[in-house]
């Protein structure tokens, strides 16, 4: 008893959720507000309501060169826009790249002394990443190409606003890909090490929601309802892995990623399936004596309301629920179908195979795995 570590579960940040939730800025009147973003989120009209609800706020000042998957020259160059204004409260508006940019900023700064009393204030505009709600930003090294998550409790907003009207505008391919995305956490945190009863609450929601409204919005982004529901289920996920952790899914994604352009939540709903599969026992238990992780897959399929005569059954329902989510979202189920290079993948596996060996999301997952078996993963996604 003695050995037992404590558990904690986080729940740092404020969640202003549902239709006009935006109005939440004006918590900020009176202070000094730099938003973060990106220069096309800053053309469109939810950053002009962004503007309209910092109306209050004493001065705003925009800086919008934050580029997809954020280097380090982005975090400087951000760094360099917060010194040189001198804000009391950052906003950051955008995906995972400007919201990313803005909590390496905020924690650099407050590094160098600088204060901020008015918080990180996080606006997603996909419904994706969870990183409004994790104490995770992923930068990558401009010379190794490779993703550096970097983490800190310094990197948790304070306030996440979860407004649909942010993600209205997405269109089918992103709403599609960061949906995979969120659907994929929500999987990998179910099963992952640290997986307790709260995350699993988290994550049962999360698929529910996704179940429900994630299809309606890749085809028809006007749908303010499921928007609402898919925004709220991708903030859902990210508490879960935020408490939970991940798996060799994002592993062998980060890794891909770092050398194939293929869009994260593209590779992960290629990848599921086979990493659903290889920690259930490849399929190779018996019908009434499946492993651990298997049931755990079982108990996730039954909670999505896939029924099933036996429990393998229940976990090959879920690999089908799967595999009839990422069609209906009209996303590849192969590398090559990706459009991805047969030989030059084929090349690279070892490095690849060796990089996700080494990705912190590895220790997370349910089962241990060697080099060779995530290499043997990767043939199979070809
Ligand atoms: N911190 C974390 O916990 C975490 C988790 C997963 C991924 N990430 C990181 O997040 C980044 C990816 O984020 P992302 O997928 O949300 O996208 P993103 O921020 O990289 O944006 C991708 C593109 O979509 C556009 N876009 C964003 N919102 C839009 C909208 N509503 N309408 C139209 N276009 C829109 C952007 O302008 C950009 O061109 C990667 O760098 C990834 O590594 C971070
Ligand atoms: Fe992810």
């Amino acid at each position: 008893m003695g050995n037992l570590p404590v558990y904690r579960f986080q729940l740092t940040t404020t969640l202003c959720y549902g239709p006009d939730s935006l109005k939440a800025l004006g918590t900020l009147d009176g202070q000094r507000v730099l938003v973060v973003t990106d220069e096309f989120m800053n053309s469109t009209p939810v950053m002009g309501r962004v503007r309209t609800e910092l109306a209050g706020a004493a001065a705003v000042e925009v800086f919008d060169q934050v580029k997809p998957n954020p280097d380090l020259t982005a975090v400087t160059e951000g760094l360099r826009a917060f010194l040189a204004f001198g804000p009391e409260a950052i906003v950051a508006l955008g995906g995972g790249s400007p919201i990313d940019t803005a909590k390496a900023v905020r924690k650099l700064a407050l590094e160098m002394g600088h204060d901020l009393p008015g918080g990180l204030i996080v606006i997603p505009t996909t419904s994706g990443t969870g990183s409004e709600v994790t104490s995770f930003a992923v930068i990558t090294d401009p010379h190794t190409h490779t993703k550096l998550p970097l983490t800190s409790v310094a990197m948790l907003p304070e306030m996440a606003i979860l407004d649909p009207e942010a993600v209205g505008i997405a269109p089918p391919r992103l709403t599609a890909d960061a949906g995979m995305d969120a659907v994929s956490h929500a999987l990998e945190a179910y099963v992952a090490k640290g997986s307790n009863d709260f995350s699993d609450a988290l994550a049962e929601k999360a698929l529910r929601l996704a179940d429900a409204s994630l299809v309606r919005c890749f085809r028809d982004g006007g749908d303010s309802e499921a928007r609402e529901h898919q925004h709220n289920a991708a903030t859902m996920a990210g508490i879960a892995f935020q408490n939970a952790g991940l798996g060799i899914v994002h592993s062998l994604s980060h890794a891909i990623g770092g050398s194939f352009r293929v869009a994260h939540g593209r590779l992960n709903g290629i990848l599921l399936p086979v990493v659903i599969t290889f920690n259930a026992g490849d399929l190779g238990f018996r019908p009434h004596d499946i492993g651990a992780v298997a049931g755990r897959y079982a108990a996730l399929a039954k909670s999505l309301g896939l029924s099933a005569s036996t429990e393998r059954n229940l976990v090959l329902a879920l690999v089908g629920w799967v595999e009839k989510l990422r069609k209906e979202l009209d996303m590849p189920a192969t590398l090559t179908a990706g459009g991805v290079d047969r030989a030059a993948f084929a090349a690279a596996i070892p490095t690849l195979a060796a990089t996700a060996h080494g990705d912190f999301c590895t220790s997370g997952n349910p089962v241990a795995v060697t080099e060779g078996d995530l290499a043997t993963l990767l043939k199979r996604i070809v």
